[in-house]
């Protein structure tokens, strides 16, 4: 850790994370902890899990956990440092200098470094389109409709046509040939050694929500192939998580956003006062993107090109969105290709009405299965009609089915009853279908697949232990003589095993475990991720204290206990058959005894 423990635990101490974290996610209180819906997977049914207690956030839908810092971490993009600063600055505590650990030293480094390389590069293409050199790109630019005004909003910039000169430029301001070539704005081959990636194109820098440059997307002036080059995924560019123009897109009033397949469509809309509008990065739309929408609205609006491509894309997409949980209607362009030129030739005005007037998602859908039947030809409308029914049925809510089945009966000319009627038919044919589908074949490796089975109980049997001793301090007492951290898993399992017993053992009284300081000695996001959910592990067993049933739980959770204790013991004998291991599992075996023993 780059602060010493102390400085750590301050920091959390002085804030408690359910004030962390209800800006972002709507919190709701049940019994000792806090559900709401998680912002880092899609879902619809709250599984993210906060503990005002224990001070750590968990979803059960999705893995998701950690402390407050971990939250920051995730939800900002932030690296540890700037968690820590954003924590500190709340409650006002002044932060050491840091004293980095090596390895996270590195990696905050590598993640600053990148960042600088990108907003270099951006700097340095963003001078020369307004250079001499750069006169090509900003004719094409101002041919293309774009102000400066716009152009300088979205940093736009040119590369040179001529020179390797971005590359030497980076080298001169100090940077390593390791880095620029990680930061992908410049590539590496024998002949050549390492070149600058973009050539003579204009350059989209794109940026994370927060307005830093993570890469790059450069377009060809003409019609040459690639039309687009974009930077590859680096550290700091994750393009399943990001999008085009949504730095400034979440401060738009709109209330929606539009999300649309280019980067001159944003911008084109944005020019033309529509600041709602966000593209995905030169790659399909991703569920990990939705989420990130759903932070910030409810509803999104569709603009994809009037094409085929662009309505399968759009078809895709709506069913993201809704899995998402976000509203989706589709913006209809007819006659025009795209948002760039529907406002170009249509004006903002008919923009702004095209975007009112918006089809809702189902009734597309509908409305393009419909091109694939003849509707004059009986057995087609008949099969177009279970279509229909078929995807009313997508509908779980009763009413809101049965809103769109009269919307859908009157827009065809269906009889409302007859519609009913196959869509109950359907549901039924539907679900027998289901109930006899035979099982795909998984177990071709079967041998392995069970030790992996047997790995996961293994390590979810130690997670509830861990719960367990953190969350009941008698049962602690009870089973601690004949436990240790040895006994779990190598990893993450063990090292928080060790963190645990240690504040146990230093503990008088019943002060409850700090377990957010367990989670902070991990570094990265992932072991801390992993850390957290040790922690939340139950079995729905508990009664209260001095209970029958509470001993009841007690036993049950000897139980696992013994069963982590066998699995350590098994490990032990896997492992090499030297004298001081014989002398542990011998020590085990006993333990083991007297678990069992107490168990009965
Ligand atoms: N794209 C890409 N690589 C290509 C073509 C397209 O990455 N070779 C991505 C870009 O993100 C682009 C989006 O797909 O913005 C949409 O492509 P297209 O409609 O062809 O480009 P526009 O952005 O609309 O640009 P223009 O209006 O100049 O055609
Ligand atoms: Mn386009």
């Amino acid at each position: 850790m780059y602060y010493p423990d102390e400085v750590v635990g301050e920091v959390l101490r002085s804030n408690d994370i359910v004030d962390i974290i209800s800006p972002y996610v709507k919190l709701k209180r049940s019994g000792a902890n806090y559900f709401g819906l998680c912002p880092f997977h899609n879902e619809k049914s709250p599984s993210f899990s906060v503990s005002r207690e224990k001070q750590i956030f968990y979803c059960f839908g999705c893995g998701a956990g950690g402390n407050a810092l971990t939250f920051l971490m995730k939800y900002e993009n932030a690296s540890f440092g700037e968690a820590m600063q954003m924590l500190a600055d709340r409650s006002g505590i002044t932060l050491p200098s840091v004293n980095y650990s090596e390895e996270a030293k590195k990696r905050d480094q590598k993640r600053e470094e990148l960042l600088s390389i990108n907003k270099e590069a951006a700097t340095y293409y963003f001078h020369l389109l307004r250079s001499e050199k750069g006169a090509v790109g900003m004719r094409y630019l101002l041919q293309r409709g774009l102000t400066e005004e716009t152009m300088r909003i979205f940093g736009l910039g040119f590369a040179n046509g001529s020179a390797n000169d971005l590359t030497a430029h980076l080298r001169k301001k100090g940077f390593s040939d390791e880095a620029i070539l990680e930061s992908g704005v410049a590539a590496f081959d024998e002949r050549s050694g390492l070149h600058d990636k973009f050539w003579n194109r204009v350059m989209f820098p794109i940026q994370d929500v927060t307005g830093r440059v993570i890469g790059f997307g450069g377009r060809v002036m003409g019609d040459a192939k690639p039309k687009y080059l974009n930077s590859p995924e680096t550290p700091v560019f994750d393009k399943s998580r990001n999008l085009y123009g949504l730095s400034l897109a979440r401060r738009s009033r709109a209330g929606h956003f539009i999300l649309c397949e280019g980067y001159m469509d944003v911008i084109a809309m944005h020019q033309a006062g529509f600041s709602q509008a966000v593209a995905s990065l030169g790659t399909s739309f991703t569920e990990g993107q939705a989420a990130v929408l759903k932070r910030y609205v409810q509803d999104v609006i569709l603009s994809y090109d009037s094409d085929t491509a662009g309505t399968t894309a759009a078809l895709r997409n709506m069913e993201i969105l809704q899995k998402a949980g976000i509203g989706c209607r589709v913006l209809d362009l007819t006659p025009y290709k795209d948002p760039d030129e529907f406002i170009k030739n249509a004006g903002k005005e008919a923009f702004a009405e095209r975007i009112r007037d918006a089809e809702n998602a189902f009734f597309f859908k509908i409305r393009m299965k419909e091109k694939e039947y003849r509707m004059d030809d009986p057995a087609q409308r008949t099969r177009f009609y279970r279509e229909i029914a078929r995807a009313l049925c997508g509908f779980a809510d009763a009413l809101e089915r049965e809103n769109y089945l009269k919307a859908i009966a009157a827009k065809y000319f269906i009889g409302e009853e007859e519609l009913r009627k196959a869509v109950a038919s359907y549901s039924r044919v539907g679900g027998e279908e289901v109930a006899r589908r035979p099982r795909p074949a998984l177990r071709s490796a079967a041998g392995e697949a069970s030790a992996k089975k047997q790995e996961e109980a293994q390590l979810k049997n130690e997670a509830l232990l861990l719960t367990h001793l953190a969350e009941d301090p008698e049962f602690y007492r009870l089973a601690e003589p004949y436990l240790s951290a040895d006994d779990f898993s190598e990893g993450i399992s063990k090292r928080a095993a060790e963190g645990l017993f240690r504040q146990l053992n230093a503990q008088e009284g019943n002060q409850p475990v700090n377990v957010s300081a367990i989670i902070a000695s991990f570094e990265t996001e992932e072991e801390q991720q992993a850390a957290a959910g040790l922690f939340q592990q139950k079995l729905s067993v508990r009664g209260a204290p001095g209970t029958d049933e509470d001993r009841e739980s007690h036993r049950v959770y000897l139980d696992v206990a013994c069963a982590v204790k066998r699995a350590s013991i098994a490990r032990l004998a896997e492992s090499a058959q030297d004298e001081t291991t014989l002398e542990r599992i011998i020590q085990s075996r006993k333990a083991l005894k007297a678990l069992s023993a107490l168990a009965k």
